[in-house]
């Protein structure tokens, strides 16, 4: 439907990016699900058509009303957003007019001007993203590679379309460990020079975030973090980020050695075990693991600059006086219902975050907590103690209490033992 309307006004349209990609790739996959197509519309000659995306995205809305419609105005491109059934998900169609977006400055947010779509394929990241799939006459179909993007698809590769690449955006460094792990891909040689070039030439001293928060470098190298560390693959993918050196990107004292790679897959575990309904967010979690190599000021300042969420800030934040708080309280207990006392008033992202830099004896105690004796419950309830005649009011809570201390404390196990206990 779209590319007849774009015929009809004398327009191409084309199909571009990781959506040819993964049509190219999808022989060797049993199934393929497109949930984010990109189009691209070409080939007008009035300045007026400049806006031709949105035109085409908002004849595509009246014709199918229940497709989502928004626009980005400055960058002339509108996406449709289609809520299928929950098992396949929704599909996302982003309709630009083809242009190319050049970079006044290193890492700033692209412009745009109207261009060819060989320009616009020209700005993108790699070349197995640089495909193009026309859907419009003449040769419908035909396959648009004027980068060697074929070729790369082939040989698993993943390849910058020119040297500045990175340094036009430096967020594509994650893109290429994105792509490599999860395509099961090599990052071309050359580009890594590219790459290792970008980080060495200091780029990154002032794009560093905690130096200079650039907005939109800062929104999407979050964005890319995101992608990366709540995939199945963030593994491989953050070890290969560091090889790269490529944390240097996030702070320059960031550095993924042995003790900071054993916590973050020990947070990974805990939070699977304890949270297997993914209730939190894991990936913030790791973040934050990442984050709290680096001393407490340089923590909430990244924090801070990457834009994480109010919670996040706070459990950064707090995070060494609670250390320090739980330490010196777990000293001093002797029963198991003291220990319980300390740990209860923290929640369980910190109890995980503080457990993971604590000694082996602290960390096997929150473990115990979580696992086991948080579970525990007085044998009686309220309700109990409504029927038994007490009066209700705020003395429930201290009975309940005082009930769940000496249950954990073995002197009660039964609900025989709680009555005599009360008397
Ligand atoms: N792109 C780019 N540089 C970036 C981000 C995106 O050149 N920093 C281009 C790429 O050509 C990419 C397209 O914009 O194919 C769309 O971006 P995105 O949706 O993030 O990537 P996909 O290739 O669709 O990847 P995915 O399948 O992971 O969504």
């Amino acid at each position: 439907f779209a590319a007849k309307e774009a015929e009809k006004r004398g327009w191409h349209l084309y199909i571009v990016g990781g959506a040819v990609r993964d049509l190219l790739l999808s022989e060797e996959q049993e199934f393929l699900l497109l949930q984010d197509i990109d189009l691209v519309v070409d080939g007008f000659h009035r300045s007026a058509d400049v806006g031709a995306g949105v035109e085409l995205a908002s004849t595509l809305q009246e014709n199918f009303p229940n497709a989502r419609l928004s626009i980005h105005g400055e960058f002339q491109t509108a996406a449709l957003l289609w809520h299928k059934d929950p098992q396949l998900g929704s599909l996302w169609v982003d309709i630009a007019t083809s242009r190319t977006e050049f970079y006044p400055y290193p890492a700033a947010n692209p412009e745009v001007e109207a261009s060819s779509i060989r320009q616009d394929l020209y700005r993108r990241d790699f070349t197995i993203n640089a495909l193009a799939v026309r859907l419009t006459p003449p040769r419908k179909g035909e396959l648009l590679d004027f980068f060697g993007g074929m070729l790369d698809l082939r040989s698993r590769q993943i390849r910058v379309l020119h040297a500045n690449s990175f340094i036009e955006d430096p967020t594509r460094i994650y893109r290429a460990v994105r792509f490599a792990v999860r395509l099961g891909f090599e990052i071309d040689p050359q580009t890594e020079t590219y790459i290792n070039y970008a980080i060495e030439s200091g780029i990154y001293e002032r794009l560093r975030i905690e130096n200079h928060p650039a907005p939109a470098l800062t929104t999407r190298l979050k964005a890319e973090l995101k992608y990366i560390l709540e995939s199945y693959y963030w593994k491989p993918a953050l070890k290969l980020l560091a090889d790269l050196d490529a944390l240097k990107c996030l702070h320059s004292q960031l550095i993924l050695d042995d003790i900071l790679w054993w916590q973050i897959r020990y947070v990974s575990r805990c939070l699977r075990y304890l949270d297997p309904e993914n209730q939190l967010e894991h990936w913030l979690l790791r973040l934050e693991v990442l984050i709290t190599q680096l001393d407490p000021t340089e923590r909430s300042k990244i924090a801070v600059n990457l834009q994480l969420p109010k919670e996040s800030l706070e459990r950064l934040k707090k995070l060494s006086q609670i250390e320090l708080e739980i330490k010196q309280n777990l000293l001093k207990c002797t029963q198991l219902s003291e220990i319980v006392n300390v740990l209860r008033p923290y929640r369980l992202p910190n109890l995980i975050l503080v457990s993971v830099r604590s000694s082996c004896e602290i960390r096997r105690t929150i473990w115990e907590y979580l696992t086991k004796w948080s579970k525990i419950q007085a044998p009686l309830t309220g309700n109990d103690l409504k029927v038994m005649g007490y009066k209700p009011g705020p003395q429930y809570k201290t009975i309940l209490d005082r009930l769940l201390n000496a249950t954990l404390d073995g002197e009660i196990s039964s609900r025989d033992d709680a009555e005599v206990f009360l008397k």
